[in-house]
């Protein structure tokens, strides 16, 4: 049974990629190109670093490592002047329901994701002391496909990768929850999360009950 349920928390709890978006939209006209919106659909999920990695191959532009971390401090300044805006107003519909919902059925709720800012946006979104768990980037060293981010998470909690689903949006972290041994909710259509087991595009109007059973029947096959 269903004991615990994993949050990413950029595009699942809040919608901060078009702050990545921008942040990053910047630096690539500071070095002299255009950085579109689909080039950013390959950022989501990934670690700042390879993040801007991905940023300079669209503009074919090579770096040195000093300046590499120059240019990945310089949008996260910008980043985080961006999220200092952030407030309770900026948590995705329907999730404050959903996370209460699953509180009062007796879940434990746990935050995991790639980002090191995730304090500061759980601060703005006056969730800081709300969930039982926050395993972030600042805390791990394997960034997602790679399991570990959910399997802390997990173990935080006190539970097993079987008894914890998790939510992602990102591709990459539809596969980290499977690799984890865990059922992968994608917040996304199934066209831009085919791997997922179970597909939702808001969590407005959606019942953490219904969605349980929804897991425990794909469990039971
Ligand atoms: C992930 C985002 O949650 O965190 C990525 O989806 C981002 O887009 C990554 O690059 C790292 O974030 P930060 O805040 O540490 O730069
Ligand atoms: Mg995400």
């Amino acid at each position: 049974m269903t004991s615990g349920c994993i949050f990413d928390l950029d595009g699942v709890i809040v919608d901060t990629a078009r702050f990545h978006f921008q942040a990053w939209r910047e630096l690539a006209h500071k070095l002299g190109f255009e950085f579109t919106e689909k080039d950013n659909e390959r950022l989501k999920g990934v670690s700042r670093m390879r993040s801007l990695e991905i940023l300079l191959e669209v503009g074919g532009i090579t770096a040195t490592e000093e300046e590499k971390q120059a240019l990945a401090e310089r949008k996260n300044r910008r980043y985080r002047e961006l999220i200092s805006t952030l407030t309770p107003a900026d948590i995705l519909p329907g999730v404050m329901d959903f996370l209460l919902e699953a509180r009062s059925l007796g879940k434990r709720l746990a935050i995991a994701s790639a980002s090191k800012n995730t304090p500061l946006i759980l601060e703005r979104i006056g969730l800081k002391d709300f969930f039982d768990a926050v395993v972030d980037g600042n805390r791990i060293t394997k960034a997602k496909p790679d399991p570990e981010v959910f399997l802390t998470a997990a173990g935080d909690l006190g539970l097993s990768p079987d008894q914890c689903i998790v939510f992602e949006d990102a591709v990459a972290g539809v596969e980290a929850a499977h690799r984890g041994g865990m059922i992968a909710i994608g917040v996304g259509s199934k066209d831009r999360l085919p791997e997922a087991d179970i597909n939702i595009t808001t969590f407005l109007g959606l019942k953490c009950e219904d969605l349980l059973s929804q897991v425990e029947t794909i469990l039971k096959k």
